[in-house]
């Protein structure tokens, strides 16, 4: 599937829903629901009798979604809310559990090609990066506040930024001078700083842009409440899926699903994760990193039967 006018193309979308399999009278809960392009997918599958509920921190690409979804006629219901706050949001909506659960992590196309969101560095506008615009601290923000220090380790800690220290020398330099508070500001002297130019199609900048924008919008503490809660959430015969795309997040992902299928709780249906066929990365080369990860939650004795059948494979180590 492409962005058509929607602004995004939904990540995997085939492996999502074989995957995620929806059937007739289930809730679905979209965590990260964007431009609805998943959830249009899945929304039909579900019918009258079924309940899509969606969440994100953007109030407008929920708004985008609500109108697309409107069509459906499936039931449907929209909260502005961060997927960590996952057990109010159920609370809010009665609902005690769930039979399937999505989150297609980071940011959609959209968002990224809008110089407002302050997330790329191929366009010039306000160095925000903020999703959810009830967030108080911006990139801006950070970049002109943390200590020298603070900005090396938040360079490395995210994004392995391997010139950590000379960028944040150079920040915090440029910033005695004048305040930095636009992306192509950041840009240029992340470039001047991070040592001889590499000619590839990675730009130096990739790095600090993708620390900075995890750390405005707490992804992977996020991350980690949202694996927290969901374990408790998943019906007997519910499935879970989790799109990442670097990775830090993967890693918090695959060992959750590990430790839930350890405690017999879960199977992981993809022993490796799932990745986008040489297809769609032509079609879309933003999804390169993509890694998709399900699991199948089950009453005990089905979940016993399916990781006996398993437990011959070696899981792989990525
Ligand atoms: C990759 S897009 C999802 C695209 C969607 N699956 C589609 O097909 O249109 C990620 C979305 O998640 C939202 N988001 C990011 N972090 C979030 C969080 N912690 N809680 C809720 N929404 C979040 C972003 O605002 C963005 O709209």
């Amino acid at each position: 599937m492409d962005a058509g006018d929607h602004g995004h193309a939904p990540v995997l979308f085939e492996e999502v829903l074989g995957l995620l399999d929806p059937q007739p009278g289930e809730i679905f809960l979209d965590c990260t629901i964007g431009r609805g392009g998943h959830a249009a997918g899945i929304a039909p599958r579900l019918g009258p009798r079924g309940l899509l509920v969606g969440l994100d921190v953007d109030p407008k690409n929920l708004a985008y979604a609500r109108d697309r979804l409107a069509v459906t006629g499936t039931p449907c219901r929209f909260f502005q809310a961060n997927f960590a706050e996952l057990p109010e949001v159920l609370t809010a909506a009665g609902l005690g559990g769930v039979d399937m659960i999505l989150a297609d992590l980071g940011v959609s196309t959209n968002q990224l090609l809008t110089p407002d969101y302050g997330l790329s560095f191929t366009l010039d506008g306000p160095l925000d990066m903020r999703l959810d615009p009830r967030l108080r601290r911006t990139a801006a923000d950070l970049v002109n506040t943390l200590a020298e220090q603070d900005l090396a380790d938040l360079l490395f800690r995210h994004a392995q930024e391997r010139h950590s220290r000379r960028i944040a020398r150079a920040i915090v330099t440029a910033r005695r001078r004048q305040r930095i508070t636009t992306t192509f500001e950041l840009a240029q002297l992340v470039r001047r700083a991070g040592g001889p130019v590499r000619h590839g199609p990675i730009d130096p900048a990739t790095r600090t842009f993708q620390a900075l924008r995890m750390a405005v919008n707490g992804e992977l503490d996020n991350l980690r409440a949202l694996l927290a809660a969901m374990v408790d959430r998943i019906k007997p015969g519910g499935r879970a899926a989790v799109v990442s795309f670097h990775s830090g997040e993967d890693r918090l992902v695959k060992q959750a699903l590990r430790q839930w299928q350890s405690q017999g709780r879960c199977v992981v249906r993809t022993p490796r994760p799932v990745t986008p066929s040489e297809a769609e990365l032509q079609r879309n080369p933003r999804c390169r990193s993509a890694k998709l990860r399900v699991a199948r939650f089950g009453r005990p004795t089905e979940v016993t039967k399916e990781a006996g059948w398993e437990a011959g494979e070696r899981e792989p180590e990525n």
